[in-house]
């Protein structure tokens, strides 16, 4: 059975050709962008399964457009409170969940798109804990949010938790009520940020709690005793009064932040001098309904080609300059069910966890972790258009440990296999690998400078890029801050 990869293995590694990854980019992509695409624009998501450590990379190039623009539009296109990232606020760590981690830099708004799930009273409490070590009130941030994003609410966790108990198990999920919610709107009775601002909220919003109870009962189950996760801890939904008192609570603030965003972001979008976008993207490739690992998948669109939506039409991703997929430079990490062919072994999988402290950011859950794994990386960078890799964790290799990457799949008699995005058939692949020359990642961690990195790891992000179709864009090197390096010009 054949490598794919072995001619591009053969010209790097025996003749020695290093694509150009040993220099920085020939020319400014945010700068001069190929047409179609529109200046100082980059969207950033994940290119695995989540959690690649991609808002340091946001922070960094907040940094640089914001010394290109007068302002910064941070604009976030899917998912919900399901999303998990630390960011620092002066000297405070502050978990944020809805908010994108690009809206806290001084320059930027925060756009909370219509792709998005809001679950407001989670929001207020996120947008007080900000506004508090920022000294302002919650209503003072640089915080805009689609009137037409969908509300997931603790009657959607209810309706997930219940969903779980009688399927006993489910097929994984964060318990932030995400899938309920957007299968609202497939079944043409969501409830948006606006609903909750008219005037008649208490009957809309009474309406959707009677369905929720409805929906709940027949699963056996009473919505006022089920227990749900909230930025305010573990809480019953409670009646429908305990329901709308709670979401009162949350109307003036939301009246204060939302906005009809279509006509705010095509003003801003035709001023490409003015406004630089980043579109700040949540969960994975991994993690989409119809090209992740089906059934552990999410419900909202992580790829960029879910902008196109979230805009309305106004942003398709070939318009933005910067298509950049975050990946762990040498493996991956997933958290769920999910289970693939390039699932790695201890002890190596141990050693890595703990040296990239792969744990769940707030429940603390070990991730597993995965080979790096070609034919699947290379379908997610397909259908998400990528144009760039931001590789994380570059200094996660060890000198007497090669690097074992997928090239491809085979079923048990050894034909060829593609990845496909479902859990069984992946389920009957065996995976097929070839090591790669190491580096010393202790001896890398903290290298700013492309100059200083070691020729295997050239070698290394000129096979991985060339092998997912994609330019390198910026790399980190070590936990600190500033342990980064970048190949923009
Ligand atoms: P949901 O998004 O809560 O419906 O969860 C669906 C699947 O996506 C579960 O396996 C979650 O663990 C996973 N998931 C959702 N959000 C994230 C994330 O931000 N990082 C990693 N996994 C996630």
């Amino acid at each position: 059975m054949s490598d794919p990869f072995a001619a591009l293995y053969h010209a790097v590694y025996e003749q020695g050709q290093l694509f150009g990854v040993d220099q920085p980019l020939p020319a400014d992509p945010l700068q001069t962008p190929t047409a179609p695409a529109r200046s100082h624009s980059i969207a950033i998501g994940g290119g695995a399964f989540g959690d690649e450590g991609k808002g340091r990379i946001v922070d960094e190039l907040c940094g640089i457009l914001a010394q290109r623009a007068e302002q910064l539009i941070v604009y976030r296109w899917n998912g919900g409170a399901n999303a998990g990232h630390t960011v620092i606020v002066g000297d405070q760590r502050l978990a944020l969940h809805q908010i994108p981690s690009g809206a806290l830099h001084r320059a930027a708004v925060g756009v909370l798109g219509k792709g998005m799930v809001i679950h407001p009273e989670d929001l207020l409490e996120e947008s007080f804990q900000v506004a508090q070590q920022l000294g302002c009130e919650p209503t003072q941030l640089a915080l805009r949010v689609d009137a037409s994003a969908v509300l997931a609410l603790d009657t959607h966790r209810a309706f997930e938790s219940a969903l779980r108990a009688w399927e006993q198990g489910g097929s994984g999920a964060t318990g932030r009520g995400i899938s309920p919610a957007y299968a609202d709107v497939l079944l043409r009775h969501p409830v948006r940020v606006r609903d909750l601002l008219a005037e008649d909220w208490r009957e809309r919003l009474g309406r959707h709690y009677a369905l929720y109870a409805a929906l709940i009962g027949g699963l056996g189950a009473q919505i006022e005793a089920i227990s749900v996760p909230s930025l305010c801890g573990e809480r019953c939904v409670g009646d429908l009064n305990a329901f709308l008192s709670r979401l009162e609570g949350t109307r003036a603030f939301l009246q204060a932040v939302a906005i009809d965003a279509y006509p705010y972001l095509a003003a801003r979008w035709a001023q490409p001098e003015r406004y630089a976008f980043i579109f700040e993207g949540a969960q994975a490739v991994g993690l989409d309904p119809r090209f992740g690992v089906y059934p552990d998948v999410t419900a909202s669109d992580p790829t960029f080609g879910g902008i196109l939506a979230s805009s309305e039409g106004l942003i398709a991703p070939e318009q933005i300059a910067v298509r950049a997929s975050a990946l762990k430079a040498t493996y991956s990490s997933s958290v769920g069910m999910r289970r693939l062919p390039t699932h790695m072994p201890d002890p190596l999988a141990a050693r890595i966890r703990e040296d990239a402290h792969e744990y769940g950011a707030t429940t603390r859950r070990p991730r597993d972790i995965l080979y790096f794994d070609l034919p699947c990386l290379s379908y997610f960078a397909r259908v998400n258009r990528t144009t760039h890799l931001v590789l994380t964790h570059l200094d996660i290799a060890y000198p007497d440990v090669p690097i074992r990457v997928c090239t491809h799949y085979t079923d048990l008699s050894g034909a060829p296999m593609p990845y496909r995005p479902d859990q069984r058939y992946l389920d009957s692949l065996r995976a097929h690998f070839r090591d790669l020359p190491s580096w010393d990642g202790a001896a890398l961690r903290g290298v700013k400078r492309l100059a200083d990195l070691p020729r295997s790891a050239l070698q290394y992000i000129a096979f991985v890029t060339q092998a997912l179709g994609a330019a390198p864009l910026m790399a980190t090197t070590g936990a600190q801050r500033d342990a980064l390096l970048s190949w923009l010009p």
